[in-house]
């Protein structure tokens, strides 16, 4: 979302421009979205929530309430209003008649954001690095915590699943936890069940194929009017990829789902039937509502239809008067809001917001910070310890030489870069409402173009780094609004003042010779790499931090090089410099950012985090995808982002083009070596396999998909002398043409003492070992093929093989109807 009222909403697509099949060009401007490749299917009706999903009390109470309403009662709980009382980005109003309160909703997926007294939680991909479903579960646990006492309904992310990551140089991939799927719904489902658990409803975002900021939104220029983007994809890709993270989380329980600002196959996906009504709620049998992004509706009667369930920030733009009108002379049926109203009341019973121990709607959300105000401190001193632990393993080491880390015992350390210290200011910013923690890099971008997306042409080039502070979190509706920013110079200052060493710092002449006072023992010098909601980055490395890190390294025979960084960040500029001995890809590790650090380099704590993306060596390497797509002169007023690389982003592309990345997707270091052996793979001898699901569908899609059929377990050894966790990882080659080389389908995290072997569990789920046949329009088995399994430390770093064949007694020809194990 983003927090200002404006809105240019042009013509509306979806429905009827998809019927609009005349006059496609006119001279060379295109006039009409008919022609393109990406059209979706009219599906209709909107179904109605089921009765028997995990909601089934719930809703049952839901639909007992619904139908003592009035149709203005109803229609009342579908579209936003303005509450001057709270400082919610988002409100439901109350209906006093039948007890219903409102619901306030707010960010985000980084902590509660706009307001006082609250945590500075990891970004998504800082989590990610982690691969640890219980710190993904606490850290939601403890976020949701502080939504429930600051009086939010709905927590807007955690989890973030989209974008997934597809544009190297997306401007809100550090949202979410990795562009890989697996990896992405695994922690998304953890997350859902630790905001719920709390007692708030979880919106997963944003639904789908929100891959780039530029074009994102629709806009007008002059008299001009352009639609967003249209994301075009096949079906395969769709499911494979976009959606699969979004099936874990509606497995899980969301209550929630965001539909996202841009079109898909040429229709909004806030009124995308096919989508809506198609996808989510009827494949994935979806049984809480769909609200929109912050002024992602583009009509009234088409997106009811369609199957949007709420609009925010406003319901007065398209619904409330109109949409009771629209029931009136027929054009909705009564039904449709019906079935809103009972997926928003659902949610909110299964969540326990009736209770009358709930805090008041919005109470800790101050709607203006620079009035006094009463104080709600939402933290819990619980969650110290989870804060911590997520800032610690998210950082990823990539580099050390010779172990030049951890330190040991240095009498005296220096400190370099603009990225050391705390930025200058915490506070609430002028023109940006209510506290927009943007820090200064989305500042010096043009604020209209961080908030609105405009046409690429139109904004200026993002700063790629935020060179006046340490960096915690991105900026935009991702960002947060911690008590207090533990900077590293902070961290390093007061384990100096313990160990009595002697430290020098230089934050500015960072340039010039002979800053390296004769005794230093380790030169940290501190860069980052900023990235913002609205706006895309213009590189994943830039000239003035590299040449930062040059410049020490020249002098300082022990650089330690440590990048905050919002997304890729790359490294060719310096990595092989001689001096360079340790690298340290910090990511955004919330407010205990220095904390977290010192206990890593000092040794108190094993560095374990792997990396959730592939760092290559150039830009280039990552192809077409490296840059948002960007329409030309003849498609701008209809723009088409056709997804024409299929599911090969990130290191499925770079496995299936044979580039070597200079760090691969899920590599990192540790303070110790482990080794791998004794693969073991054993079926699950009571599954009998049919080639297609056969169950019925519960949240999630068909029940059978998440039975597991195959165990797979290996031994890891701790051979090196300190103790650390290990994130072992198991890949998948499937049968078939046309499928990745290798495929994360498992991954587990352990500690290990020095010596020690653990052995490491891979269950392997039916939808693990499935393809999407678009004929079938199922998940379908590979019988009589080959399943290929690679278990090891990384993407590229596989030391244990093996393979299975899914056998059976049917035909075992691939068609249906046979039985396999
Ligand atoms: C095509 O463009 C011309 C000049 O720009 C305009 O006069 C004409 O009305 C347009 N035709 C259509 C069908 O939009
Ligand atoms: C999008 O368009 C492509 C090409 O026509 C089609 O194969 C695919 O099924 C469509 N998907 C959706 C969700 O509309
Ligand atoms: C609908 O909500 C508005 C406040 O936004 C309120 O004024 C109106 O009375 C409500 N209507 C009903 C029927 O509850
Ligand atoms: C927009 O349209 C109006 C009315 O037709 C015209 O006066 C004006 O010049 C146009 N502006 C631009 C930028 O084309
Ligand atoms: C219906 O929509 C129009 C156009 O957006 C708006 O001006 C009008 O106030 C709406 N009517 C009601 C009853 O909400
Ligand atoms: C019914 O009302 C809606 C909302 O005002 C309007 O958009 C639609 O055109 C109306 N339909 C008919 C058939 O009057
Ligand atoms: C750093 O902050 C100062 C003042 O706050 C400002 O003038 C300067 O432009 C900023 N530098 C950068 C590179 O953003
Ligand atoms: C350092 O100086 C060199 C040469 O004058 C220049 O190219 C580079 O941009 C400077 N780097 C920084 C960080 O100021
Ligand atoms: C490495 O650092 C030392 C200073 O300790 C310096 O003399 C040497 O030139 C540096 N090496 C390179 C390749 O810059
Ligand atoms: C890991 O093993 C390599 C080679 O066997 C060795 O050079 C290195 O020092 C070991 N690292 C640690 C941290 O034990
Ligand atoms: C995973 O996270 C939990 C909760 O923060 C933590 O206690 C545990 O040590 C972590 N596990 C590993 C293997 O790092
Ligand atoms: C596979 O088996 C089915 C059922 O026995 C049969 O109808 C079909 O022709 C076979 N297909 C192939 C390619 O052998």
């Amino acid at each position: 979302m983003f927090g200002k009222s404006a809105l240019f909403a042009t013509a509306s697509a979806g429905l009827l421009s998809i019927s609009a099949a005349q006059s496609a060009t006119n001279g060379s401007v295109v006039t009409s979205d008919a022609p393109f490749y990406g059209q979706s299917p009219p599906t209709y009706p909107a179904p109605e929530v089921r009765r028997d999903g995990l909601f089934a009390e719930s809703v049952a109470k839901a639909r007992a309430l619904v139908a003592t309403m009035t149709l203005e009662e109803k229609v009342n709980l579908t579209g936003g209003v303005t509450n001057p009382g709270n400082g919610c980005g988002g409100n439901i109003p109350a209906v006093p008649s039948i007890g219903f309160p409102g619901m306030c909703l707010q960010d985000g997926p980084a902590g509660v954001r706009g307001t006082d007294f609250v945590s500075g939680f990891a970004a998504g991909i800082h989590t990610g690095a982690s691969w640890n479903r219980t710190l993904a579960y606490s850290r939601a646990n403890a976020m949701g915590g502080e939504a429930y006492r600051k009086g939010v309904s709905v927590a807007l992310g955690p989890p973030v699943v989209g974008p997934l990551g597809r544009i190297a140089e997306g401007g809100r991939n550090w949202e979410g936890f990795s562009n890989d799927p697996y990896l992405s719904g695994a922690l998304a489902a953890e997350s859902v069940h630790g905001i719920q658990d709390a007692g708030v409803i979880a919106c997963t975002k944003h639904f789908i194929a929100n891959e780039q900021e530029t074009n994102r939104i629709a806009t007008r220029d002059g008299n001009k009017s352009y639609q967003s983007s249209s994301t075009n994809m096949d079906d395969k890709t769709l499911h494979e990829l976009y959606l699969w993270p979004f099936a874990d989380t509606v497995h899980a329980g969301t209550g929630s789902v965001m539909c996202s600002y841009e079109r898909f196959n040429n229709s909004y996906v806030c009124q995308n039937s096919k989508l809506i009504n198609g996808v989510l709620k009827t494949e994935l049998g979806f049984e809480g509502f769909v609200v929109t992004d912050w002024f992602a509706q583009h009509s009234g009667v088409d997106s009811s239809l369609a199957g949007l369930d709420m609009t925010m920030p406003s319901g007065a733009t398209y619904w409330a008067g109109n949409l009771t009108q629209a029931v009136r002379n027929g054009s909705v049926p009564e039904t449709r809001i019906d079935d809103q109203a009972t997926r928003i009341l659902a949610a909110w019973y299964e969540l326990g917001l009736d209770s009358k121990s709930s805090p008041g709607v919005g109470v800790g959300m101050a709607p203006n910070l620079l009035a006094p105000h009463t104080i709600v401190d939402a933290r819990d001193a619980a969650d110290a310890e989870v804060i911590l632990g997520e800032a610690i393993e998210g950082h990823v080491l990539v580099k050390n030489v010779n172990n030049a880390l951890p330190l040991k015992d240095p009498r005296a350390i220096a400190l370099y870069g603009y990225d050391a210290k705390a930025p200058d200011y915490n506070a609430p910013s002028p023109g940006l409402s209510p506290w927009s923690i943007s820090l200064q890099s989305t500042d010096a971008a043009s604020p209209i173009c961080g908030f609105y997306g405009l046409v690429a042409s139109a904004c200026p080039p993002f700063p790629i780094n935020a060179p006046n502070g340490s960096i915690w979190v991105g900026g935009g509706s991702g960002g947060n609004t911690p008590t207090y920013f533990y900077s590293p110079f902070q961290a390093f200052s007061e384990r100096a003042f313990q160990d009595g060493t002697q430290l020098l710092w230089d934050f500015e002449n960072v340039n010039t010779t002979s800053t390296v006072y004769g005794n230093t023992e380790a030169c940290f010098i501190f860069i980052n790499a900023m990235a913002s909601e609205g706006i895309d980055r213009s590189g994943l490395h830039d000239n003035f931090s590299d040449s930062l890190v040059n410049n020490i390294a020249d002098q300082c025979s022990n650089t330690i090089v440590v990048v905050h960084n919002a997304g890729i960040a790359l490294v060719d500029a310096y990595y092989d410099h001689p001096n360079v001995t340790a690298i340290i890809l910090a990511q955004l590790p919330g407010q205990d950012s220095g904390r977290a650090l010192v206990d890593i380099v000092y040794g108190e704590i094993s560095p374990s985090g792997k990396l959730t993306y592939t760092v290559a060596k150039n830009e280039s390497d990552y192809g077409a995808i490296l840059s948002p797509y960007r329409p030309s002169a003849q498609d701008a007023i209809y723009p088409q982002d056709d997804f024409s690389e299929g599911v090969y982003i990130d290191y499925r592309a770079f496995d299936a083009q044979n580039i070597e990345p200079r760090f691969e997707f899920g590599f990192g270091l540790t303070y110790t070596n482990f080794t791998y052996s004794n693969l073991r793979i054993s079926s699950n001898s009571s599954a009998t396999l049919s080639q297609y699901p056969t169950d019925g569908i519960i949240p999630g899609g068909h029940a059978d998909l998440w039975d597991v059929v195959y165990n797979v377990y290996a031994d890891v050894k701790n051979t090196g002398e300190a103790i650390a966790a290990e994130i072992a990882q198991l890949y998948l080659g499937l049968p078939g043409n046309d499928q990745p080389i290798r495929q994360l389908r498992g991954f587990d995290k352990q500690w290990l003492d020095v010596g020690e072997t653990v052995t490491m569990g891979f269950p392997l789920r039916r939808r693990d070992l499935s393809t999407w046949s678009v004929e079938a329009q199922q998940w379908e088995l590979a019988p009589g093929g080959t399943y290929k399994v690679y278990v090891g430390a990384s993407s590229r770093n596989l030391p244990l093989t093996g393979s299975f064949t899914l056998r059976g007694s049917g035909n075992g020809n691939g068609t249906a109807g046979g039985y396999w194990k």
